[in-house]
């Protein structure tokens, strides 16, 4: 029989019952304090039946934070928090990875410790406008990271990824993706700097290769995993030659020999794509990168069948559907119509477009 979404896989040290990934989905329903709720623990409990659950993004300091009630991995409230979404998770046989998240300039002094500046790369604002806890607002221009506060950077994902740990995860996908800090310190439209962190594929590389390396220090690679975006516009991005530093990237990735590459796919809706250079695909990443590879962004029961029988990935990651359909593993097995996401209820609310989809 050929392989297809529902076949079981290695990723890392875990055999998944198949390949339907929960991708990362941000959705501003954390309690006071950033704290994860029982609540949160109730919509990851619903989706447990994917092979793999991948959390929303997580904030690894205060200084990470982004949007408003979006949970974060630094506090022992936290920790607790998460610890129920893991038991719920487990107690139905899931297995679920954290996403550990730094949002870099993409944030605003409303929501930064002090009324702060947000930190960057180099002092240029992203286009548009942020949402406050008092509205939208444009964004301002970011503070440039200085050289000596880099170490600090990669001690606050150290300490995501042990909280992460001591939540009881099953691993944790570093988010490098969508142009928060770690893709800003990559693309040479966001990183102006004339240090060792800047200019060269090795030097704009440098950061995530180094927080790669802490988060592996506490995990082992194979129950680490990493998403980047290679074709996104998303968040005011752009490279002047993307197949060259995220082909290094990917290149250098083959030495932690991490659970998987999680790649979002060029043309995806919303996350837009530079149209002024070939789309890197995952076909792209294959004949570069070694090990197991996630692909997102658009993806159906077809298509993902497709993407797994064309060899082009290993699993598939399913964002809108799973918003929508806690049972999507069982409606695919079925053939069934699909519950349609309602965008009202994306980011922020209650239970409402949370956790009340029904299931067949
Ligand atoms: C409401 C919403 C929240 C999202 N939050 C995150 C996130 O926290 N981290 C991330 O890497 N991607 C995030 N994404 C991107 C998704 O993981 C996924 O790549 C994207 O939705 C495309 O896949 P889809 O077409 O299956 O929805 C988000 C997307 C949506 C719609």
């Amino acid at each position: 029989m050929s392989v297809n979404l529902l076949s079981t896989v290695k990723l890392g040290r875990y055999t998944l019952p198949n390949r339907i990934v929960m991708a990362p989905l941000t959705r501003n329903r954390a309690a006071a304090g950033n704290v994860p709720t029982t609540l949160n623990a109730l919509h990851y409990e619903q989706r447990s039946s994917a092979g793999l659950l991948i959390t929303e993004a997580s904030q690894v300091s205060p200084q990470g934070l982004g949007y408003p009630n979006t949970p974060g991995i630094y506090s022992s409230e936290q920790v607790e928090g998460w610890r129920l979404v893991t038991n719920a998770v487990h107690a139905k046989g899931g297995k679920i990875f954290l996403q550990l998240w730094h949002v870099g300039r993409i944030s605003h002094p409303d929501l930064q410790p002090h009324g702060e500046l947000p930190v960057a790369p180099s002092a240029i604002a992203p286009e548009g406008e942020v949402a406050t806890y008092t509205g939208m607002k444009p964004y301002v221009t970011p503070r440039a990271l200085e050289l000596e506060e880099i170490p600090q950077i990669i001690e606050q994902y150290r300490l995501g990824a042990k909280n992460a740990l001591e939540a009881g995860f099953d691993g944790v996908e570093i988010h490098s993706a969508n142009g928060y800090l770690l893709d800003q310190f990559l693309q040479d439209n966001t990183n102006h700097r004339t240090d060792i962190y800047g200019g060269s594929l090795e030097n704009r590389a440098r950061l995530l290769l180094e927080v790669t390396a802490a988060v592996v220090d506490v995990w082992g690679g194979d129950r680490v995993g990493l998403r980047l975006s290679p074709s996104g516009t998303f968040n005011s991005m752009y490279d002047s030659n993307r197949a060259a530093i995220f082909g290094y990237v990917a290149k250098e990735l083959n030495h932690f020999n991490l659970a998987y590459l999680h790649l979002v796919a060029p043309r995806v809706e919303g996350f837009g794509s530079a149209e002024d250079q070939p789309d890197l695909n995952a076909d792209f990443f294959r004949q570069i990168y070694n090990g197991t590879i996630i692909t997102a962004g658009g993806y159906n029961f077809e298509t993902g069948n497709e993407a797994i029988a064309s060899g082009s990935a290993d699993l598939v990651a399913f964002g809108r559907l799973y918003i929508a359909n806690p049972d999507l593993v069982e409606r695919f097995a079925a053939n069934a119509p699909l519950n349609k996401p309602d965008r009202n209820t994306f980011y922020g609310g209650d239970a409402k477009g949370y956790t009340d989809y029904p299931t067949m």
